[in-house]
């Protein structure tokens, strides 16, 4: 097809080449606290927050987050352009730096609202929430969405998605590279059954050289990041950075350009004791908290150890949080250094 040439707006808002992807369950505020301390310039998604929740709901529990979490982006779920819109302006008033539209998600409760992955089936739909969303805020509006769905997967349909949802002033697509079923399969299996189809995103930056492209889906080490960064502008990482964590401590220096000192991975778990105190005095439960460390000394002697000290003290009262969490971290073998002569504490921001 012969897409049509717009701006790119370059001065609505930053590029940003690196993203960990928006996590149900994964990417509360505590988790993104603790990428901060590993990455200081990655953009941060939140869980997906639907508008029922955000306009009939607790809007401060879904919305509220700490000044490091910088650069963050809102993602939400919903399909109604005015609801959409109010959702838009409460994440400017909130601070987020983006907002974003789930059109990825299968699950049966995300069909069941007619939005999520079953949007691909309606961009004109899409984009009236985008055309909405823009002309209330002026923080980018990005779409987050799959290859295709069920039997509509070819890359046309996808083309023809972009197409008309750029065109209503989107400021980015970041592609899950896989279609989803949205009969038959899990969310879980959705993430792994259909095969990756990278070309077809490379082939989408191609056709459309004027739109930012993020790809998304397998991406697990930062020599692949590096290698879709040739063919596309971004790049966004979901499992592989929850699992690992400590492998993405690189990309501020390999791919932002900052070569900021990098912390050990003690010094990543020392950095979140005042987030730990902070919050177990305000109530919440340690392991709510400790839960997205766990795989912080990932593939490293004393990783078992760390993981069962957290894992059996999910509770304690708050004043012995602090304790608990330096009792673990005292049964993995200190290195000696990671950045020998580096200052060994990092600032988040
Ligand atoms: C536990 C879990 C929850 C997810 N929740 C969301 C979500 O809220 N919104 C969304 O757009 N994608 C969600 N996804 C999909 C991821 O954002 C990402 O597209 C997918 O995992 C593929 O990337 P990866 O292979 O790097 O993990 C979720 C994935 C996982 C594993």
């Amino acid at each position: 097809m012969q897409p049509m040439k717009r701006d790119s707006n370059p001065e609505r808002g930053e590029r940003r080449p690196f993203s960990i992807a928006p996590m149900m369950a994964r990417t509360d505020r505590h988790y993104r606290t603790f990428m901060r301390h590993i990455t200081r310039h990655t953009l941060l998604y939140t869980e997906m927050v639907t508008t029922g929740a955000l306009i009939h709901g607790d809007r401060p529990h879904h919305l509220d987050f700490s000044d490091v979490e910088h650069p963050i982006a809102l993602q939400l779920g919903g399909d109604d352009p005015k609801a959409m819109a109010q959702c838009a302006r409460w994440a400017v008033e909130w601070g987020y730096d983006e907002v974003n539209i789930n059109v990825g998600c299968p699950s049966d409760r995300v069909q069941r609202g007619q939005f999520g992955a079953c949007l691909m089936d309606q961009p004109q739909r899409v984009a009236d929430c985008v055309a909405a969303m823009r002309g209330a805020v002026s923080i980018p509006v990005t779409v987050k969405h799959r290859i295709g769905i069920d039997d509509r997967d070819k890359y046309d349909h996808m083309a023809q998605f972009v197409e008309i949802v750029s065109q209503a002033g989107c400021d980015r697509f970041s592609v899950h590279a896989r279609k989803a079923w949205l009969q038959g399969l899990s969310p879980k299996e959705n993430r792994t059954v259909p095969p990756l189809r990278y070309d077809d995103v490379v082939r989408l930056k191609n056709d459309f050289p004027h739109l930012a492209i993020e790809i998304n889906g397998g991406i697990t080490d930062m020599e692949s990041a590096k290698r879709h960064l040739r063919n596309v502008d971004a790049v966004m990482v979901g499992r592989a950075a929850y699992d690992h964590p400590y492998d993405w401590v690189h990309v501020d220096g390999e791919i932002f350009g900052d070569a900021h000192p990098i912390p050990s991975r003690h010094d990543v778990a020392e950095a979140m004791l005042p987030t730990i105190e902070e919050w177990t005095e305000r109530g919440t439960k340690l392991l709510n908290i400790t839960r997205h460390m766990l795989n912080l000394f990932a593939g490293q002697t004393g990783t078992k150890a760390w993981k069962r000290a957290l894992s059996t003290h999910p509770n304690p009262p708050a004043s012995e949080a602090l304790a608990t969490v330096r009792n673990a971290l005292a049964l993995v073998p200190r290195p000696e250094s990671v950045d020998p002569g580096a200052p060994t504490v990092a600032s988040p921001c």
